[in-house]
């Protein structure tokens, strides 16, 4: 079975960008998880977060990741940082895709999202909540097989770091 690539990661390592890089050189369609789910809510994040709450968002995360990983169209699915928070998405991640887990320093994270008001965990003092949240993420995004720091690197260099690591065999249909 052709799988989807499936990238994860905290907050500001890099995986719009570096997912939007993937799809566009291997020529599959790529899927933003967050951004489907405002399609389909019609609210974008914040307003989700505001009006319904975390735990409304986790499971319609979960229930729209599940959509997405087992319709059978390979393609290159970047997820929300928390994706990694429940058993049941590390699962159906680990099981239905190529897991790429991007990683980044604390520093270069707080940089990269400092002046983000689209991320609602990350309201009232964004370092602090960086740190926090990485705490309480410890070891969550390691079930993926390869792991890219994203540190000072320019695309260029983190694709060719990731073709390294990939099976193309699993990927491309
Ligand atoms: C979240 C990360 C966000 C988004 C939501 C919650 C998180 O996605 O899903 O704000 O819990 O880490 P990005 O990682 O794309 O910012």
């Amino acid at each position: 079975m052709v799988k989807s690539l499936v990238l994860i990661g905290f907050m500001g390592t890099g995986k719009t960008t570096v997912g939007q890089a993937i799809a566009q050189k291997l020529h599959i369609p790529q899927l933003d998880l967050d951004h489907y789910i405002v399609e389909k809510e019609h609210k974008d994040i914040p307003t989700i977060f505001a009006d319904k709450g975390e735990e409304y968002f986790r499971r319609i995360e979960t229930a729209y990741l599940k959509e997405v990983l087992l319709d059978g169209v390979p393609r290159v699915i970047t997820t929300g940082g928390g994706v990694v928070l429940r058993q049941e998405n590390r699962e159906l991640m680990i099981e239905n895709g190529i897991c790429v887990a991007l990683t980044a320093k604390p520093e270069t994270i707080i940089h990269r999202v400092k002046k983000d008001k689209n991320r609602p965990l990350l309201q009232g003092g964004v370092e602090e909540r960086v740190h926090t949240l990485l705490k309480q993420r410890e070891g969550l995004y390691d079930f993926a097989p390869i792991q890219l720091a994203t540190d000072g690197k320019k695309i260029n260099e983190i694709l060719k770091e990731l073709w390294s690591h990939l099976d193309f065999q699993q990927l491309l249909p």
